[in-house]
């Protein structure tokens, strides 16, 4: 039988929680260097990126990559250093994002970002974080993490 992945959620009162957030996530990814982030527009997926990359000490600007599909920032003190972000939000095929080198990201051992993952599915690690972000009513954000 294969291990059911465990999942954790966490409750986001709002944008401050998110350094001490984005460190649980670093924890709870262990040896896992993708990180796969779902959520409806505007769910905060891209400030969950921006947390993790200051929390790997990146003082690199993330902004979102939505045009340029894959932005890297370079970490100082963590090995590997460089930290990949992907937008899969404008692809419309798989064969777009093979071409831009989806799997020599995926491949290599830098910590991988990626946006709208949905269409990667097929070519993604089986031990990656799936993080689902919901906007609840209040406006709040409650975050599930999958550890496959
Ligand atoms: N936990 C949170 N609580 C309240 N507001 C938040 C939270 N996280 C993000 N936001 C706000 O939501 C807005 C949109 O966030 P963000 O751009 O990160 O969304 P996104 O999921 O990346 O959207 P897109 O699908 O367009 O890429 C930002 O203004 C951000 O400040
Ligand atoms: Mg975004």
């Amino acid at each position: 039988m294969p291990m059911q992945p465990t999942s954790k959620t966490i409750h986001c009162p709002s944008p401050e929680a998110l350094p001490a957030i984005a460190r649980e996530v670093i924890r709870l990814a262990g040896t896992r260097r993708v990180i796969c982030l779902t959520g409806d527009l505007g769910a905060g997926k891209t400030a969950l990126v921006t947390a993790l990359v200051s929390e790997l000490g990146s003082d690199d600007g993330v902004s979102s990559p939505t045009f340029a599909l894959v932005q890297d920032y370079l970490s100082v003190h963590q090995d590997p250093q460089v930290i990949h972000h992907i937008d899969a939000y404008r692809l419309t095929d798989l064969n777009e994002a093979l071409d831009i080198g989806i799997l020599e990201f995926l491949d290599d051992d830098a910590w991988t970002f990626i946006e709208w993952p949905e269409i990667l599915t097929s070519v993604l690690p089986d031990h990656r974080l799936d993080i689902d972000i919901q906007i609840l009513p209040d406006s709040t954000r409650e975050i599930v993490i999958l550890e496959r």
